[in-house]
């Protein structure tokens, strides 16, 4: 996509933290990176990126992966057997964006309890938990969503998560975490991200979200599961040889965009600060997605992203009513000024 709208002005791309660019310092750090094949283990930088993301969740192993879908079905299918079940909330991205994976690869149903973004009872989880028998689908796996991407951003508290992890426990059940966004809920609530892999059996975290990462994904836990994920995921086609040109990245990112999220907190809260007049803020920011809820608005998601796009600022467009903006290290605290002028002149009119 072109970087500037027909009048000259930059376009300003608030549809989602993934439409970073590696900054030049990434960039030099992948150029420079040493390399192997990894399918063999001998990539140094992809196993010093595991290593280092294994300790920071206080794990014993963690597996790069080329996507964050990759590694949340990885995952899953570690923790459920084919015929198994896996629960998760009805907006959840494991059984939203993922293309039906965990049925499609790993024979597992998915049954899901009401979206509420990060607001989960823990009580309801574990009201739907079936046990193991010869006569229901027993339910193997939980799965929770930090921070939540279609709840807005949202962060589960970490007294929810340790609810739902002696919930998992009662019933033996696994507990997963998509952690795509996991470092802007370590940033938003000082949670240190060892105490959230203490939680979890697996998590999948993102290095190409807000981190700014161009690829790569990790699958985090105990070694003997990160052995057998290693062969699901050559099954899947995921094995890479000279994967430490983008674990060269991931490393660079952790290193250097993992406190700076902060910033685009402060971006995010800029943008709802200007709308929230409006009316169409659907929850309260806590991190660095806005999500917006047109239904009282006087034009639905297809006509704000469109008259936004014609100024150069583009959105995403969830549903008929609904939107979001995301900010990232991409757009600078000027551009969110000129978007926040531009939406707001937008739904006034
Ligand atoms: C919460 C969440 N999980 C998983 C993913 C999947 O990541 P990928 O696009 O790398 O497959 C995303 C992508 O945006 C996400 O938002």
């Amino acid at each position: 996509m072109a970087d500037h709208t027909e009048s000259g002005d930059m376009l300003i791309d608030l549809r989602s933290d993934t439409v970073t660019r590696p900054t030049p310092g990434m960039r030099e750090a992948m150029a420079t990176a040493e390399v192997g094949d990894d399918v063999y283990g001998e990539d140094p930088t992809v196993n010093a990126l595991e290593a280092e993301v294994a300790a920071v969740f206080g794990h014993e192993a963690a597996l790069f992966c080329p996507s964050g879908s990759m590694a949340n079905q990885i995952a899953l299918q570690l923790l459920a057997p084919p015929g198994a079940e896996l629960l998760c909330d009805a907006d959840a991205h494991v059984v939203t964006y993922e293309m039906g994976a965990a049925a499609a690869y790993g024979g597992i149903t998915s049954r899901t309890w009401p979206a509420v973004g990060a607001d989960i009872d823990p009580d309801v989880v574990a009201g739907m938990i079936r046990p193991d028998g010869y006569w229901a689908v027993p339910t193997r796996a939980i799965a929770v969503e930090q921070t939540h991407n279609r709840g807005g951003g949202g962060v589960i508290p970490l007294d929810t998560l340790r609810a739902l992890r002696q919930v998992a426990d009662a019933a033996q059940v696994a507990l997963h975490c998509d952690g795509a966004r996991i470092w802007h809920a370590h940033v938003a609530d000082g949670v240190p991200l060892a105490t959230y892999g203490a939680l979890f059996d697996t998590l999948s975290v993102c290095l190409s979200k807000g981190l700014g990462a161009p690829v790569g994904s990790l699958v985090v836990g105990a070694a003997d599961k990160i052995e057998r994920a290693r062969v699901i995921r050559k099954r899947m086609g995921g094995g890479l040889r000279q994967a430490g040109i983008l674990a060269a990245a991931g490393r660079y990112a952790l290193a250097h965009h993992v406190d700076r999220l902060a910033e685009d907190h402060a971006k995010a809260a800029r943008l709802a600060e200007a709308i929230a007049p409006f009316g169409v803020l659907a929850t309260p920011v806590r991190t660095n997605l806005v999500p917006l809820d047109l239904t009282k608005a006087p034009l639905d998601a297809p006509a704000l992203a469109a008259a936004a796009r014609a100024e150069g600022v583009l959105i995403s467009v969830l549903g008929p009513h609904t939107a979001r903006m995301v900010t990232h290290m991409d757009v600078a605290d000027s551009a969110i000024t000129r978007a926040a002028t531009t939406i707001t002149r937008i739904l006034r009119a």
